[in-house]
């Protein structure tokens, strides 16, 4: 060829990379599938199929939180009463004819369970794992300018395979990701920082370049660092050939002056653009976020984050959006952080599995610490069709995968490699399980190729745990690995591996105080802790007796309430008051801190009842996002705000006691008021966390007073409800976005005369919107309810329900009207633009 054509050719081909798409062009991929929910095996994965009757969504979707909770499913309670079963999923899709030559990606952040993908009838994989995110390269089979249909087929139908709500289908965002031939490869930066002081820090690039032109290429890449005002504050730039077909690493290095450093309170991010070009014109353009930050973890102060003492005062959650199901929403995982920062809480740990990527992303904006978690078993099953089937063929690709995609996180601190696997108790207890095929499996594979005399010697169990810690290191040896462990002992083949950095423990809070006698080299914090029960809005008296729901673990429980007592004085037999482990997490310096199990009540797992239960007890928080009482506990603990908050509601029988209680801080007493006559004065002594009065009821106004050195801080009222009057509506925010994804969680409550709340209430609302919005959720943080949490009505529970309106793609107001019978309707605008 004419070096003149090869020009023209070279010049036409970069003015089409650069004709208004994003040259790392990544596209939501969400809108307009076919969907059938289909129990029989289709032909549907083929490139011609009439599914014409299928219904149309967008993603991300999740169809087991459409159905009303049934007893029969065989998820069963324990995952959360709603259907599995076998989702396909089918689109088509133009690319465009000038992207041809480039490479054409598909890119799914994670389906529920067990996908398997087609594009034009040829299958490019499976993945067992629901968690996991996962690329596929379309390029060999895309018809360019043409139509293309990519099925997916989610087969969730083996059930139980979890031991909480999992959700069912493509439940996570898929985009579509189109390249030049030589580009940054999936996942392919890694930024460390392996020195920071206050002069300067290091930032170090690795950076995996993928060459899939047909010849060997010298590429230049650029490395440029901006700060958020988007100022330019340091470069590196080199160049090296890449083997066609190949993908190689290359190492730079960038010298940022006077670093802003990230931590929890100001989650300061940089911005790292990565450019590759190939005879002089640029090939790909790929952001990564980057935190500096130093940390370590110490045997005798815990967790020490740029030089300075941080106990990490964080919460398990699991990854369902309560009446969103395991669908997505960013904006909704938004509010849950949100609500735990309010509350002081500053970490997250990713129970049991990996998260969806926006969590993180979140996590690293908003200042969180995250314990990133793979996986809740390896080879011991926990019920019957779990993860443990695909273990001994999934598990490295799947840990060196979850730790690819996230390790470039700020926020993440530990990785941990699993949640009470049934191999901390060694040979033993192995109850119900395939243990000698998956084990059969498991020898075959390379890491575990290890001599008899080895095996002799630490235990095949220990070994496993070795080789998961060998692929998270081998992928970031930056941070600490950890597991979360409820056998604590020595015997445990998890610490007996030597393999971990840092050792967890789920609850024990009897060893915390000697554990680093035991464990001399090892930093300690509590992976878990807690599990106590509570329903929002439900009280038994006497608060200062504890009820242990059941007395031992593996006895049954009943209780005709179906609830728990929300004073901190209900809890598992595991676990502990929320108090009596804070007292403790507090007291020592050599505990880095508590993941508390849970932030936010969640489907599925209802102990410690079955069905008629379908959802947890265990939240700080419910299901639809209100607080209970014992989040003002910790705010008075975790935040330097001043906090006053007494409890229980004032609607009680003439004459019957009542236990009152005062969280508070910043104060050293509080006074408590009934229609105007002092109950007398409380104080917090020694390491208390409450203040209480046994009160007779009479009906009227509770005040109480906190003040410090006799000045009043604080004065908080609860009156006494009357009969109920109006409805009233309240939008967390009344103005968002109109981009068909954003939300406004609208609050239901209804009032007497005066504009008290009626703490008891329970009548059915009845929901109808209008204009450019929609109504995608409905919730009272009621365990028992057994309506599907899509259908527009909802009765209150203790006094509130929940709508969860969504905006679609046009601006214009959004008209949500609650109507109770007996009572005025009520409606809200919330703004959409
Ligand atoms: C833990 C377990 C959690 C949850 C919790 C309930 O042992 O790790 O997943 O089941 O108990 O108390």
């Amino acid at each position: 060829m004419k070096k003149t054509n090869l020009l023209l050719i070279i010049l036409a081909v970069y003015t089409l990379s650069i004709s208004g798409k994003e040259i790392h062009d990544v596209q939501s991929f969400n809108q307009n599938w076919k969907f059938t929910l289909a129990d029989s095996t289709l032909h549907a994965s083929a490139a011609v199929y009439n599914d014409n009757s299928w219904r149309t969504l967008n993603l991300p979707h999740d169809w087991s939180i459409e159905s009303d909770f049934g007893k029969n499913f065989p998820a069963s309670p324990g995952g959360g009463a709603l259907p599995g079963g076998i989702g396909w999923y089918r689109k088509s899709f133009v690319v465009d004819k000038a992207d041809k030559g480039k490479r054409v990606f598909i890119d799914f952040d994670g389906v529920y369970r067990n996908s398997e993908v087609w594009i034009n009838g040829t299958s490019v994989g499976k993945r067992p794992y629901g968690y996991i995110s996962f690329r596929y390269d379309l390029t060999p089979y895309i018809k360019f300018g043409e139509n293309n249909l990519i099925a997916v087929k989610a087969d969730n139908s083996k059930q139980p395979n979890s031991r909480w709500y999992s959700g069912s289908g493509i439940f996570r965002n898929v985009w579509l990701t189109i390249l030049n031939p030589t580009h940054v490869d999936h996942w392919g930066t890694y930024i460390t920082t392996p020195e920071i002081n206050s002069d300067s820090a290091i930032v170090a690039i690795q950076t995996a370049i993928k060459n899939d032109d047909n010849k060997l290429r010298t590429i230049r890449v650029e490395q440029l660092l901006y700060d958020t005002r988007g100022i330019l504050v340091g470069k590196s730039e080199g160049s090296f050939y890449v083997n066609s077909g190949t993908s190689h690493q290359y190492l730079q290095r960038i010298v940022v002056k006077k670093p802003v450093l990230w931590n929890i309170e100001s989650p300061y991010l940089y911005k790292l653009v990565t450019r590759t070009h190939t005879l002089a014109r640029l090939t790909d353009e790929y952001v990564t976020m980057v935190g500096i930050r130093s940390f370590k973890f110490d045997v005798n102060k815990g967790f020490i984050l740029n030089g300075k003492q941080v106990k990490i005062n964080g919460v398990c959650d699991h990854h369902d959006l309560g009446a969103l199901g395991s669908a997505v929403n960013k904006r909704a995982i938004e509010r849950q952080l949100e609500i735990l920062k309010e509350m002081g809480c500053n970490g997250i740990r990713c129970s049991h599995n990996p998260p969806a990527p926006e969590l993180l992303d979140l996590c690293d904006k908003m200042g969180f610490i995250v314990m990133d978690e793979a996986f809740d078993m390896w080879l011991k099953k926990k019920v019957t069709f779990d993860y443990s089937l695909d273990f001994p063929e999934w598990h490295e690709r799947d840990l060196t995968d979850m730790i690819l995609r996230d390790r470039n996180h700020p926020s993440i601190f530990i990785w941990s490699i699993g949640n009470e696997v049934g191999e901390q108790w060694g040979e033993g207890k192995t109850e119900d399980m395939d243990l000698q095929k998956a084990n059969i499996q498991l020898n075959n594979k390379k890491v575990i190729e290890t001599s008899d005399m080895e095996l002799g010697k630490i235990g095949k169990y220990a070994l496993l745990t070795k080789e998961l810690v060998d692929i998270t290191k081998s992928v970031d040896p930056t941070r600490p690995v950890s597991a979360a462990c409820n056998g604590t002992g020595e015997n445990n083949p998890l610490f007996q591996s030597g393999a971990l950095d840092l050792i967890g423990f789920n609850y024990h809070e009897g060893e915390y105080a000697g554990i680093t006698k035991r464990y001399p080299t090892k930093p300690f914090f509590v992976s878990e802790s807690i599990s106590a029960l509570q329903t929002r809005g439900y009280y038994v008296m006497p608060s200062d007796s504890v009820s242990i729901c059941p007395d031992q673990w593996d006895k049954p429980y009943s209780n005709p309430s179906q609830q728990c007592s929300a004073y901190d004085n209900c809890r598992a037999p595991w676990g502990s008051t929320h108090e009596a482990t804070w007292k403790l997490v507090k007291k020592y310096d050599h505990i880095a801190g508590q993941f508390i199990w849970t932030g936010f009540d969640y489907l599925g797992e209802p102990t410690p009842y079955w069905w008629p239960s379908r959802s947890s007890f265990f939240g700080i928080i419910d299901l639809a996002g209100f607080p209970k009482d014992v989040y003002y506990m910790y705010q008075s603990e975790w935040t330097t705000k001043d906090v006053l908050y007494i409890f229980p509601h004032w609607n009680w029988k003439d004459g019957q006691k009542v236990d009152v209680w005062a969280y508070y801080n910043n104060a050293d007493e509080v006074e408590l008021y009934l229609n105007g006559q002092s109950l007398g004065k409380r104080s917090k002594t020694g390491d208390d966390l409450h203040v209480m009065w046994r009160v007779p009821f009479h009906a009227g106004t509770l005040k109480a007073v906190s003040r410090k050195k006799g000045k009043e801080v604080l004065t908080k009222e609860i009156k006494t409800a009357g009969e109920p009057v109006s409805i009233r509506l309240k939008a967390d925010r009344p103005v968002i976005d109109a981009d068909g994804k954003d939300l406004s969680f609208v609050t239901v409550e209804i009032l007497d005369k005066e504009g008290n709340t009626s703490p008891l209430a329970d009548q059915l609302v009845k929901f109808t919107v209008e204009g450019e919005g929609n109504i995608v959720g409905n919730d009272n943080g009621n365990q028992n309810d057994h309506v599907s949490l899509k259908k527009p009505e909802r009765h209150l529970f203790y006094g509130k329900c929940l709508a969860i309106v969504q905006s679609t793609n046009k601006s214009g107001n959004i008209v949500l009207k609650a109507e109770i019978q007996g009572l005025p309707a009520q409606n809200i605008i919330i703004t959409s633009k």
